[in-house]
């Protein structure tokens, strides 16, 4: 049963509680969820989910430059009645918020996706499934009953493959593709690089994978591996081992024996993405799925452009949270552009750098349809798993329709026709 959210409401109870002694846990401010959210992840957890690429220049920029933009409220036109509903790609949306996919979530929570599954069902908010989930779609599906989720795919060496995880996205009820462009590598996670830790070489984030028939059958067909002078044994590698087979399904002993969690690693590493592909591959993708299709990642007002060419159902503007090309143009400044080149011809999706309701409502201003949620869904999770994502989503739900009542507005549509105001540099 989906819960109707109300900012008043919400606020009326965070009060009365305190009234009692009882105080929320998910912090309301971004700082003081990152300080929360330190204390509850490991080393390597925090550097994975709050890392970006290089000296991290895209990860502050994200967030700063929404600074650039300012609301100008307006007064005195009755906002007794605000509805924060959207229509995306033919669905109802009560709110114009969706969780972006994220990979690897067991790093924050042992109940990772599942937990934000739940959180997202309770709530109405859209889940993007990311395609290194640590949970599989199925599962996540299964708990969210009729609420809207999505699948994110990341195009990997095998054709196969992709098939296959698309018909598994269709049989779990995902009503849109995402395909990921930003990441066919991975970008130079300078934090990352200085712990040398990559969670999936862990068997992390791997669950949409060796759930999968089709990758199943690619690594059994390699071989077992051992151990050599290149890769001597040592107690983290025994740890790396041991961790791998305990993630993969099928039971510890079975596929210690049969070195599984190791050969789906490397599996795993062998067919992760496909640098060349174009934009003549699409068609590949239009003819394996009956979705609609979103391109994640654009940030150039031709690619947006191209897309729409090539018959692209949606425009997902991100720079994936600063994680990739250092020194990129932030999302919030590379969306009025392509808002401009879409004319409004499908719809254009926001993430990078959304900490709170207020910097939602200036995505929205500035045309995107809708805005995702990325790492502060992480950090609630670390703190309190599905509860904690849930009462993040109640906070920024409320934020977002204080902000747009506050502004003078009553729906998304009217927050898209106000103007923002540029500050004097
Ligand atoms: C991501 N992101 C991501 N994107 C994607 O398409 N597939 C994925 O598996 C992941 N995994 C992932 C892991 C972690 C830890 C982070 C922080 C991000 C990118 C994500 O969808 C989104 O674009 C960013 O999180 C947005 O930036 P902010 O707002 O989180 O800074
Ligand atoms: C990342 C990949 C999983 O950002 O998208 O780490």
């Amino acid at each position: 049963m989906q819960l109707k959210i109300s900012a008043l409401d919400r606020q009326r109870a965070i009060y009365t509680k305190g009234a009692s002694g009882i105080r929320q846990i998910i912090p309301t401010t971004y700082e003081g969820l990152l300080d929360k959210a330190r204390t509850r992840l490991s080393d390597k957890a925090w550097s994975y989910v709050y890392g970006g690429a290089g000296q991290n220049q895209t990860v502050r920029d994200n967030e700063s430059d929404f600074n650039r933009w300012r609301i100008v409220p307006r007064m005195l036109r009755n906002v007794e009645n605000r509805d924060l509903s959207v229509d995306i790609l033919g669905q109802k949306w009560s709110t114009p918020f969706f969780l972006a996919p994220i990979g690897a979530l067991e790093m924050a929570h042992p109940q990772a996706d599942l937990a934000v599954a739940r959180a997202a069902a309770a709530t109405g908010v859209p889940y993007i499934f990311s395609n290194q989930a640590s949970v599989n779609m199925e599962t996540c599906a299964a708990a969210m009953g009729e609420s809207p989720r999505w699948f994110q795919l990341y195009w990997s060496r095998s054709n196969e493959l992709v098939i296959s995880m698309l018909q598994r996205a269709e049989r779990c009820g995902c009503s849109a593709l995402v395909l990921t462009l930003d990441t066919t590598m991975m970008g130079w996670r300078t934090s990352d690089l200085d712990l040398a830790f990559l969670p999936f070489l862990q068997g992390q984030g791997l669950a949409q994978y060796t759930s999968d028939p089709v990758f199943q059958q690619i690594t059994q067909q390699l071989p077992k591996p051992v151990a050599t002078s290149n890769n001597p044994v040592t107690l983290s590698g025994l740890r790396t081992l041991y961790n791998a087979n305990r993630r993969h399904p099928g039971g510890f002993w079975r596929n210690l024996r049969q070195g599984i969690g190791l050969k789906a690693v490397r599996a795993f590493t062998a067919i992760y993405s496909r640098p060349n592909i174009t934009w003549a591959d699409l068609a590949f993708l239009r003819e394996n799925t009956q979705l609609p299709i979103v391109l994640k990642g654009i940030l150039h007002p031709d690619d947006a452009r191209k897309a729409l060419d090539y018959g692209v159902s949606g425009i997902y503007v991100s720079n994936h949270g600063g994680r990739q090309v250092d020194g990129s143009v932030s999302a919030i400044a590379a969306l009025p552009g392509i808002v401009e080149g879409v004319r409004d011809r499908v719809p254009v999706l926001f993430d990078s750098g959304v900490r709170g309701g207020a910097d939602a409502y200036k995505a929205l201003a500035l045309g995107a349809r809708a805005v995702g949620i990325g790492r502060p869904y992480c950090f609630a999770l670390a703190i309190n798993g599905a509860a904690g994502v849930q009462e993040l989503l109640e906070n920024w739900i409320a934020e977002l329709e204080l902000t747009m009542g506050l502004s003078g507005c009553c729906s998304v549509a009217e927050i898209r026709e106000t103007q923002l105001m540029q500050p004097p540099r």
